[in-house]
């Protein structure tokens, strides 16, 4: 058997030991500093397809920067991506710039434009990348702002809005493109129980109404955790401290996960 002539099989798609799905998202040994502050340290970690994975840890632990590297957003200083069986981490700028349009994204502070409408807040993305019609972008914006329970607000502005219907807006602003992921950055972050409670159960409907979507919420929220994920990774110092589903970190005694799960001050991490 020659060398040369060998046919070389694509790596195939590994599946995620902890909700048994093809894996959507692959980091391997990914590492990311900024200067002397080393943030990411080696980080393995896998999203499944079609699930919702649910990134828990502390603040500055990494969380942000782990979602920046998948949007092509930043690059690791050593390790590799995977989207599906694509290395992200071998793309060109320029094609790592289509990647982006693959990605609904709901920032911690919704990133609304202050001077425009809801519509164009949500319409913007259409406008400015697809040739649809108004009248198609019409319906479309109509048919998200009733997914996220907004009906008729097209002609508001953000401050005109509270906390969470912001949110609910940028919800709406990142699903515009049928994104095949959607990501959430501390989506209930500075909203109160009851509205981070219907956050996460709409971050849930949004899962369910569109098969084969795949979720990733940053939190801190152990509500969020126990209700919406399908699968939990603990981040801590940069790297995954533990993963699995969500009945597992309840009850979990390691006394680190013990303390972030109750939000005690008693235990190993530090105030
Ligand atoms: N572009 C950047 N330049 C320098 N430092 C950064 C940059 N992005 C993030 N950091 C630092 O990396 C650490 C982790 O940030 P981040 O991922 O945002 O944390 P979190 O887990 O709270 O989301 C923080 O200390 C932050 O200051
Ligand atoms: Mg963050």
């Amino acid at each position: 058997m020659s060398r040369r002539h060998r046919y070389e099989e694509p790596e195939p798609v590994p599946i995620d030991p902890v909700t048994g799905q093809p894996v959507a998202i692959r980091y391997e040994g990914v590492y990311k500093s900024f200067g002397e502050h080393h943030v990411l340290r080696g980080l393995d970690l896998l999203i499944p397809a079609g699930k919702i994975t649910v990134i828990i840890g502390r603040s500055g632990t990494g969380k942000s920067v782990t979602l920046k590297h998948v949007m092509g957003l930043l690059r690791p200083d050593k390790g590799r991506i995977f989207l599906g069986d694509e290395e992200l981490t071998s793309f060109t700028d320029k094609k790592l710039r289509t990647v982006r349009n693959r990605f609904g994204v709901v920032f911690q502070n919704a990133a609304l434009f202050d001077s425009m409408t809801v519509y164009d807040n949500i319409a913007f993305p259409l406008y400015e990348h697809t040739r649809m019609k108004r009248k198609e972008i019409d319906t479309k914006v109509a048919t998200l702002l009733a997914q996220v329970g907004l009906s008729g607000s097209e002609k508001k502005v953000p401050s005109e809005l509270s906390g969470g219907m912001r949110k609910r807006v940028g919800l709406a602003r990142a699903l515009v493109r049928d994104p095949e992921f959607i990501l959430y950055d501390e989506p209930t972050t500075g909203l109160d129980p009851i509205l981070a409670a219907a956050m996460d159960q709409l971050i849930v409907e949004t899962q369910d109404s569109r098969p084969g979507i795949t979720s990733v919420v940053i939190s801190h929220d152990m509500h969020a955790v126990l209700h919406i994920a399908d699968k939990v990774a603990f981040l801590v110092d940069g790297v995954v401290y533990d993963e699995g589903p969500p009945e597992y970190f309840r009850d979990h005694t390691d006394p680190l996960i013990h303390q972030f799960v109750t939000g005690s001050l008693e235990g190993p991490m530090k105030v």
